[in-house]
């Protein structure tokens, strides 16, 4: 539903009207100003949107686009605080079908910004403003086409204080990238351009097709292996493309999800994706989804956060109900649910002690490059472990140990001198990782394994801006990735460490989490972080089937670490279970 400009002028709202409106601070940074105008551009109907940054908005932002304009009068108004075309009164919040309403965007900008809009209703001569700090310094006419362009300079310099709260540039650029994203594909008739510095970040081509729009952000090869779906009901309408259960995501970061138009996060929906995926996903693993999600305007109330992101709906059952059974039925329709016949088959392979590649499992649209990846090393030593114990301060660890066995394809048991040992592999595993890539084994170099095909990885802008800012950080941890121009980077090399796993589904998985931790109000990652991150996802995992050989070298491994029973977080690595006390258990003492 897209929201049809009105041709309403400007105006001040009523001081009732005002208290009705969720208000809050809209501009905290340069993402918000960019979020606020283009709301504003698409609001005026433009088809056409140029975005240019300089610095991540520090510097500039400037916002052109071809929408209705602004005669000498409305440009006034709008400068005003509450004064908006879009609602005249308290009532009309109830049916808002626009992004603005509150007319508080451009006043706030302009206040805290040297600040210029120029605007038309038709092609000719323009009125053009300028301000600073919210004064108006001067006012004059020039020639231009029809619609507006606002430039904002220097945000925040006459508030210091908030110029100090800014995150890092990388960050700031990603959130731009990413709020940009999801109005490319929730406008997809819009043509969007975003230059950055020079370079183009995002450029759409406003085909008005959603799939097109999908493929001309995040990629063609990510678009092509999502499933469509669409529903229809009495008063709503929901169309979108679902990722497949083995394309997911470590975080919710890449669930678009629009209402009227409007990107939101409504718990409402992603509790129905969730439920839709039951089962289908690994945990804490989300699906990648855009789905428009448009409802009479009765039926959903936007005036509930001072952003407008979050909504709430009349009949939250129906509405849970129409994207579960839709996704689902998109599913199955597409052959991806699996059948019984599959889960027997992927349970038998689990159980045959040769099998030491359980992503097979996960990796159902592995390309062949992947493939051969896998089974070269399935072919060579199955296990690469990654350090060689110096010195072994936790012996005792290894006096008299002998490997029973694997229980749950959790945890190791093993029997040593001081009783029953049970440890967590994946947390073990993390811990001897961890300690190599920070060097407490000493400086030797990290081991490498070349790919024999080198695999492309292809990112979104914002996580590609990320990682090319970290592409150091992520080398040092054992990956051989280099820039491949544009969002593509060349993966040569993986950390041995890797073993059988698939390479680019881990460093996948490190850039989103990395994507993750840069965002929202945390700051950027730290080498540390990293650290930790990467000796996470490199990790033997819960379920991971081992050999005997395997344990045994996992455990020689563990007990060169500087603590092989607690991991940093104090969870326990190893439990044990002394004679005595068995004998106890057994009222045998
Ligand atoms: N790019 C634009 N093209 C045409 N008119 C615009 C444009 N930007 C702003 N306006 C006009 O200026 C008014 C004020 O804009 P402003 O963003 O401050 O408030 P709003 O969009 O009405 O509400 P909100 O504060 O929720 O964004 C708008 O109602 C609209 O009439
Ligand atoms: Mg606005």
């Amino acid at each position: 539903m897209i929201a049809v400009p009105s041709p309403q002028r400007v105006q001040l709202l009523d001081p009732h009207t005002i208290n009705q409106i969720a208000a809050g601070e809209v501009v905290e940074r340069p993402a918000s100003v960019v979020k606020e105008l283009v709301e504003n551009a698409l609001d005026a109907g433009s088809t056409r949107l140029e975005i240019e940054l300089e610095a991540t908005g520090r510097r500039k932002i400037r916002i052109s686009d071809n929408g209705i304009g602004m005669n000498e009068a409305d440009v006034r108004a709008c400068l005003l605080r509450h004064a908006t075309s879009k609602i005249r009164a308290a009532e009309d919040l109830l049916r808002v079908s626009s992004l603005g309403f509150r007319g508080e965007a451009i006043p706030s900008i302009a206040s805290v910004s040297r600040f210029t809009l120029s605007s038309a209703t038709e092609d000719g001569a323009r009125f053009v403003v300028r301000l600073e700090g919210g004064q108006t310094q001067s006012e004059t006419w020039e020639a231009g086409p029809k619609g507006t362009e606002i430039t904002v300079e220097d945000l925040f310099f006459n508030v210091p204080a908030r110029l100090k709260f800014l995150k890092s540039d990388g960050t700031e650029l990603g959130a731009i990238l990413d709020f940009i994203s999801k109005y490319a594909m929730a406008y997809p008739h819009v043509a969007f351009s975003v230059i950055h510095d020079g370079q183009v970040q995002i450029q759409t081509t406003g085909s008005g097709d959603l799939f097109t729009a999908v493929a001309e952000v995040w990629g063609r090869e990510t678009a092509g292996a999502m499933v469509e779906t669409a529903t229809e009901g009495p008063r709503f309408r929901l169309d979108g493309f679902i990722s497949p259960p083995h394309l997911t995501r470590p975080t919710r970061a890449y669930q678009y999800v629009f209402v009227n138009g409007r990107p939101v996060r409504t718990r409402t929906l992603t509790a129905a994706l969730d439920q839709a995926y039951r089962d289908l996903t690994p945990e804490k693993r989300y699906p990648m989804v855009v789905l428009r999600f448009d409802i009479d305007p009765d039926l959903v109330d936007v005036n509930v956060s001072p952003t407008k992101s979050e909504v709430k709906f009349q009949y939250e059952g129906m509405v849970f109900d129409a994207v579960r059974t839709a996704v689902r039925g998109a599913l199955l329709e597409a052959g991806m649910m699996p059948d019984a016949a599959h889960i027997l088959q992927a349970n038998q392979a689990i159980q045959n002690p040769n099998f030491t590649l359980p992503q097979v499992l996960t990796g159902v649209g592995l390309s062949s490059e992947v493939g051969s990846f896998l089974q070269s090393q399935a072919d060579e030593d199955p296990f690469v472990f990654v350090s060689q114990p110096s010195k072994t301060p936790f012996a005792e660890l290894l006096n008299g140990l002998k490997v029973i066995g694997q229980a749950m394809n959790t945890f190791i048991l093993a029997e040593t001198a001081r009783g029953l040992v049970i440890i967590d592999q994946h947390v073990a595993h993390e811990r001897v990782i961890y300690e190599y890539l920070c060097g407490v084994k000493g400086k030797h170099a990290i081991e490498r394994q070349p790919l024999l095909v080198p695999a492309t990885l292809e990112l979104d802008r914002s996580a590609a801006v990320l990682l090319r800012e970290q592409l150091d950080e992520v080398n040092a941890v054992g990956f051989d990735l280099e820039e491949f121009g544009g969002e593509s980077f060349l993966l040569r090399g993986a950390p041995a460490a890797l073993r059988g796993k698939d390479p680019l589904r881990v460093l996948r998985d490190l850039v989103d989490e990395l994507v993750a931790t840069g965002g929202g109000k945390k700051p950027v990652p730290t080498r540390e972080q990293i650290w930790i991150m990467s000796s996470c996802k490199m990790a033997v995992k819960a379920g991971d089937p081992l050999s005997l050989a395997e344990m045994e070298k996992l455990i020689v491994d563990l007990a060169a670490t500087e603590n092989p029973y607690l991991c940093p977080h104090g969870r326990p690595i190893t439990v044990t279970l002394a004679k005595e006390d068995l004998l106890k258990k057994f009222y045998r003492l």
